[in-house]
C-alpha cells in the first residue's frame, strides 16, 4: 500500500473523546519505549508525526492520524512505566482498556514487543486479556537491528514458543526496525488486506 497522506486528527485524553468517525482504526500498544510512535514516523515515513523520546512515557494521550484520508494510525501512551507511579499506571491503564476494549473502529490492535527481551509478564498478561475479549491484534517485534538475522529468529520463534504454550491458535507476527524500515511492506499489505475484507464484507 502506498501512503498519499498522513496527517495529525487530534490527541484525546479519553476514549469517548476519540474522534467521531467510523473509519477503521490500527492502534499501537506495547510498553513504554517499545518504539509505537517511531514506528508509526516510519509507516508514514513522516519524521515527526508522532512525537517520540528516549525516555519512556512520551506519549499520553490516544492520537489520532488520519493516513490517505480513510483510516486511522492510532498511537497510544506506553503501558507499565514504573517511574511513573501507581496511581498514573492505573489512570493509563484505564485510559488504555477503554480503548482497547470499547472503540467500536478499533480494527486491529499491534502489540509491540522488544526483541530484544525475553517474554515480560506485564506483555504476557496484556496479551492474555486481549486473547479472553476477542480483540484483533498482531505482534510486532521491534528494533530488530540490534539484533543480527540470525538472533531475530531465535528471538521470535521462542517467544511464539511460550504463546503456544498459552493459545493454541498464534497471532500474525512481524519483525521490525523503525531505523531500517525492515517489516514496513509486510505491515502496509497487511493493514491493505484487513481493510479489503472489510470492504468485502460491507458489499455483501
Ligand atoms: P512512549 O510514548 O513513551 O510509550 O514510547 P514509544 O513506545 O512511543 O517509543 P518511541 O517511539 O518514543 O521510541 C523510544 C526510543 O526507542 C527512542 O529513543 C527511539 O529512537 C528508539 N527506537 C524506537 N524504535 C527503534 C528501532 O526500531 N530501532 C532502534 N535502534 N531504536 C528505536
Ligand atoms: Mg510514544
Amino acid at each position: 500500500m502506498k501512503i498519499n497522506s498522513a496527517d495529525f486528527v487530534k490527541s484525546s485524553p479519553r476514549a469517548d473523546l476519540c474522534p467521531e468517525s467510523s473509519e477503521p482504526e490500527f492502534a499501537f500498544i506495547g510498553r513504554s519505549n517499545v518504539g509505537k510512535s517511531s514506528l508509526i514516523n516510519m509507516l508514514t515515513e513522516r519524521k515527526n508525526l508522532a512525537m517520540t523520546s528516549s525516555k519512556p512515557g512520551k506519549t499520553m494521550l490516544i492520537n489520532h492520524f488520519i493516513i490517505n484520508g480513510k483510516w486511522y494510525l492510532v498511537d497510544l501512551p506506553g503501558y507499565g512505566y514504573a517511574s511513573r507511579g501507581k496511581r498514573d499506571r492505573d489512570k493509563f491503564a484505564k485510559l488504555i482498556n477503554h480503548y482497547v476494549l470499547e472503540r467500536q473502529q478499533m480494527t486491529l490492535l499491534f502489540v509491540l514487543l522488544d526483541i530484544r527481551l525475553e517474554p515480560q509478564p506485564i506483555d504476557i498478561n496484556f496479551i492474555s486479556m486481549l486473547g479472553e475479549n476477542g480483540v484483533p491484534f498482531a505482534l510486532v517485534f521491534t528494533k530488530a537491528d540490534k539484533l543480527s538475522k540470525e538472533k531475530q529468529g531465535l528471538a521470535v520463534r521462542r517467544y511464539l514458543q511460550a504463546l503456544g504454550e498459552q493459545w493454541e491458535e498464534l497471532p500474525p507476527h512481524f519483525v521490525t526496525s523503525s531505523t531500517s524500515r525492515q517489516g514496513r511492506d509486510d505491515i502496509l499489505n497487511y493493514i491493505q488486506d484487513v481493510i479489503t475484507s472489510l470492504q468485502s464484507n460491507t458489499n455483501q
